[in-house]
């Protein structure tokens, strides 16, 4: 999260255990052209499959304290981390962070399959 690249939005980090057994982290990183950057879920995801490990096992998303938002993956990024999944039984843990701390009253964990309870799937 501290290396997001933000330039009208907030920080988020996201890390994924990945089928290799590593953890690959990601963040966002912002364009002007609204559209044109990635989500930290992405990137991180991204990272994984860059690295030859092409199945998550798992999937922790944190936002900044300071953000309004709740810390949750976007829609386009639900379809990512399903598409990834190794299984819709997956744990996306979510939570905000302050100074490189977690605030775990925020921390909520769902399985992939109770966010996205309807992914497209060919
Ligand atoms: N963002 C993420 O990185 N992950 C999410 O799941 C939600 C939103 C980013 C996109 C943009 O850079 C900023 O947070 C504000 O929307």
């Amino acid at each position: 999260m501290d290396n997001a690249y933000v330039l009208w939005g907030f920080k988020v980090g996201a890390a994924v255990l990945a089928e290799d057994g590593k953890i690959y982290a990601g963040c966002n990183v912002e364009s002007w052209i609204s559209g044109i950057g990635i989500c930290a879920e992405r990137c991180a995801i991204d990272h994984a499959v860059s690295h030859g490990s092409r199945k998550i096992k798992e999937i922790a998303v944190v936002t900044s304290a300071d953000s309004q938002s709740e810390p949750r993956p976007c829609g386009v990024c639900l379809q990512y981390i399903y598409d990834f999944a190794e299984n819709p039984k997956i744990k996306v843990v979510m939570a905000k962070a302050e100074n490189g701390k977690i605030l775990f009253e925020t921390v909520k964990v769902k399985t992939i399959g109770e966010l996205l309870p309807y992914p497209f799937k060919k």
